[in-house]
């Protein structure tokens, strides 16, 4: 049998290469490689998709985060929630700034951040609520929201996982202040490279972000503000937007995916299925299983050839990096059950019904 890896391109790259030559082309005879055309035109599709007045075009994700932050001024002695369960780089933008990350536990059914244990953990130093949309599915944004507004905090939402996903009809990455996005090649939308966004309703924390992503400058070797050099990159938005026109299809492809999992492993009793709250949608950036088996499963599939990965082993207050926190084992027990349960397996664009039968069939093996 062919290995089902983790994640394969192939197919989408199938799809598109044709036009990323193309684009590839026009970027190379430009003579223009940075901050061009194709930056300016991506940006604008952008906040089309992502229904959002002002796009950033930067980096990373992670360069997203820490401009967000750093437009809304937070900084050393300010302490920001996140959830407990994150990839780290949620923790880190808010290192970056100087401000102190609090976590707050997840919903063990959605993985989402739980908006019934924010209140409790909000102090005279918090200053925002960083919402990650974990895996995919969106945040319960109206709770989160009303929260913020009564305590006069900001909302910045982490929605490296979760393009296309929403709340109430509407999209994430559309609710908060000023939010950051991931276009790693592996996620929904993804470069071939590193590349982010910034997205905003804000004109003015746009242009503050606009800056800080370029020297602190807007007018060439005029420095306003220390800035960084956080720029997209001219090339990646070209592809970028040759893959964004491929996004709403890939992404009704992933929950297709994900509905084959779910119906073929709906009687596996010992596995949790991914489970949807009312009012949010999926995006399934990854299809996520949890079994108190999980190693003993993982090695399983993969001696059958069948690639999986640990949406995150470790826990940020867990991780050596944070160990300054004082936190330890205990601490945040849903996010360190999580790390010890969930699986997350393949799930991308292109993948047919029968490679899920073949996967959940290798997994039905292991049960009995
Ligand atoms: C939840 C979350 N936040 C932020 C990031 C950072 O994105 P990037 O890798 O583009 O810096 C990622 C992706 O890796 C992520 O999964």
């Amino acid at each position: 049998m062919k290995n089902l890896p983790f994640l394969s391109f192939e197919e989408t790259n199938k799809t598109i290469k044709a036009e990323i030559l193309e684009s590839f082309e026009s970027f190379f005879d430009s003579g223009w490689y940075v901050l061009g055309e194709k930056v300016k035109n991506f940006e604008q599709e952008y906040a089309r998709f992502n229904q959002v007045d002002h796009v950033i075009g930067v980096s990373n994700g992670l360069d997203a985060l820490h401009i967000a932050l750093k437009t809304l001024g937070i900084g050393k002695g300010d302490e920001v929630i996140i959830p407990s369960n994150t990839y780290i780089a949620t923790a880190l933008a808010v290192s970056y700034v100087g401000a102190t990350p609090v976590f707050v536990e997840p919903d063990i059914d959605t993985y989402n951040l739980d908006s019934t244990k924010i209140e409790n953990s909000i102090t005279s130093k918090t200053k925002a609520i960083m919402p990650v949309h974990l895996y995919g599915q969106a945040c319960e944004m109206e709770s989160i929201m009303k929260i913020a507004d009564r305590n006069g905090l900001f909302v910045i939402e982490d929605n490296a996982q979760s393009q296309g996903a929403s709340y109430n009809g509407k999209l994430t990455g559309s609710w908060g202040d000023i939010n950051g996005t991931s276009f790693y090649p592996g996620k929904n939308l993804g470069a071939l490279g590193d590349a982010g966004a910034i997205t905003t309703n804000n004109k003015e924390l746009a242009q503050k972000a606009a800056v800080l992503r370029n020297y602190g400058s807007e007018k060439k070797y005029y420095n306003e503000v220390i800035g960084f050099n956080m720029r997209l990159d001219e090339c990646q938005a070209g592809f970028l937007s040759i893959k964004l026109r491929y996004l709403n299809e890939w992404t009704k492809q992933r929950q297709e995916i994900a509905g084959w999992y779910n119906e073929a492993m709906k009687d596996f009793s010992d596995l949790i299925l991914p489970k949807v709250a009312q009012n949010a949608t999926h995006s399934y950036h990854l299809y996520v299983i949890r079994t108190n088996r999980r190693d003993e499963l993982q090695k399983h599939l993969a001696e059958n050839g069948v690639g999986s990965l640990i949406h995150y082993p470790i826990p940020p207050h867990l991780q050596k990096a944070y160990q300054n926190l004082g936190l330890k084992k205990g601490d945040f027990p849903i996010a360190e059950e999580m790390a010890d349960s969930c699986l997350s397996l393949p799930i991308w664009p292109g993948m047919t019904f029968e490679m899920i039968e073949i996967i959940t069939d290798i997994i039905k093996s292991f049960k009995v």
